[in-house]
């Protein structure tokens, strides 16, 4: 599979609804979109405030290539150097890199299982081999990860984990660091929506990346900004992988208004959370097994267990969410926190299929 085929493959749900073109407003009346883990709300009014603003005759110019202004703000906000980040376009742009860097044919990467697809994708496009290590039946990190990661160069872990939600040990991630000899990419797609996050690892590691996404807290997934932290010698390594212009001007100013608003963030991020723990609650008190969050999804196993039904159900009215079927995830969905009057609808179908 190439990431082209990856990507209409993620998007088979929606696609099959008639009228929904990616990027675009659902044409289908009252679509309730709860696949992909975008934000509900809209991002920071500072960016439309700024594109309000802005001198399309600039569009003539290349924009920086090493998005300095842009990695200045990312620098400032995490207490680094400049020369410490990277960004990319979306932070599946700075997996990509990371992947090109420390993988090839006589290179393993690792991932736990289950986990964000794209990881094992990207090994095998560079002929690597990816290590699938199986996660406890809680979903928590296997007691010995160090020992199954013998002759792995690169570990691609979330965390929070997607699509379960739940958060690692961060002492336990912390040690992996610390005795693991390959380079750990801590994937903090979700790190937003969590109680901690693992970005000073990046700073007392050499061999750690932490990357980030505008896409899901920052509610800006149409605009394609990721971002990297980690020791100067890793981050001059992806630079000489990355493409020369791989942020456009407009994602680059767009990216700097975002970060600099964090009233905006912590509100929004603020809102997610409560919504996320009344739909966990709620969702609970029918029957439901749902598995403790700190994403901006929810994974839960109806009460017959019989995920793939409750898809369907959702889907006869207009509530698209995510069903992986396989071993380990088989008997849930993922379902993003969407606003609240989206998770009411949702609740209120649900209840009257499950009502006990
Ligand atoms: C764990 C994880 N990492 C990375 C991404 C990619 O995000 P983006 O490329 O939009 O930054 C996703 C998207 O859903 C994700 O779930």
């Amino acid at each position: 599979m190439n990431t082209r085929e990856y990507k209409s493959y993620f998007r088979a749900d929606i696609d099959a609804i008639a009228g929904y073109t990616p990027g675009e407003q659902p044409k289908v009346n009252k679509l309730i979109k709860l696949n992909t883990n975008e934000n509900p709300y809209p991002p920071s009014p500072r960016i439309s405030d700024m594109l309000k603003n802005f001198d399309a005759s600039l569009l003539r110019l290349y924009p920086q290539p090493m998005c300095d202004s842009l990695r200045d703000v990312i620098a400032g906000l995490h207490g680094v150097e400049r020369n410490n980040i990277i960004v990319g376009n979306g932070s599946d742009d700075i997996l990509t890199i990371a992947v090109r860097c420390f993988s090839d044919a006589g290179k393993k990467t690792a991932c736990v299982d289950p986990t964000y697809s794209l990881y094992e994708v990207l090994t095998g496009i560079q002929g690597g081999q990816c290590v699938k290590i199986p996660l406890n039946e809680d979903f928590s990190l296997p007691e010995n990860l160090l020992e199954l990661l013998d002759g792995v160069n690169l570990l691609l872990l979330p965390r929070p984990n997607a699509p379960t939600g739940n958060s690692f040990d961060k002492s336990r991630i912390d040690d992996l660091c610390a005795n693991f000899d390959g380079i750990v990419l801590i994937d903090g797609a979700y790190a937003d929506f969590a109680k901690d996050s693992c970005m000073e690892l990046a700073m007392k590691y050499p061999n750690v990346i932490v990357s980030r996404t505008l896409s899901k807290s920052y509610s800006l997934a149409g605009v394609r900004l990721g971002y990297a932290v980690a020791h100067r010698n890793i981050i001059e390594g992806m630079m000489k992988v990355k493409d020369s212009y791989n942020v456009n001007m407009l994602t680059q100013k767009i990216a700097i208004e975002a970060l600099l608003d964090r009233d905006y963030l912590e509100k929004t991020v603020a809102k997610i959370k409560l919504t996320r723990a009344r739909l966990s609650r709620e969702l609970a008190a029918t029957g439901f097994k749902v598995m403790p969050s700190e994403a901006n999804f929810v994974l839960a196993s109806p009460p017959d267990g019989n995920a793939g039904l409750y898809f369907e159900a959702l889907r006869k009215h207009n509530i698209i969410v995510r069903y992986f079927p396989g071993d380990r995830t088989g008997a849930f969905v993922r379902i993003t926190v969407g606003t609240d009057d989206e998770i009411d609808q949702l609740l209120e179908v649900t209840r009257g299929l499950y009502a006990r």
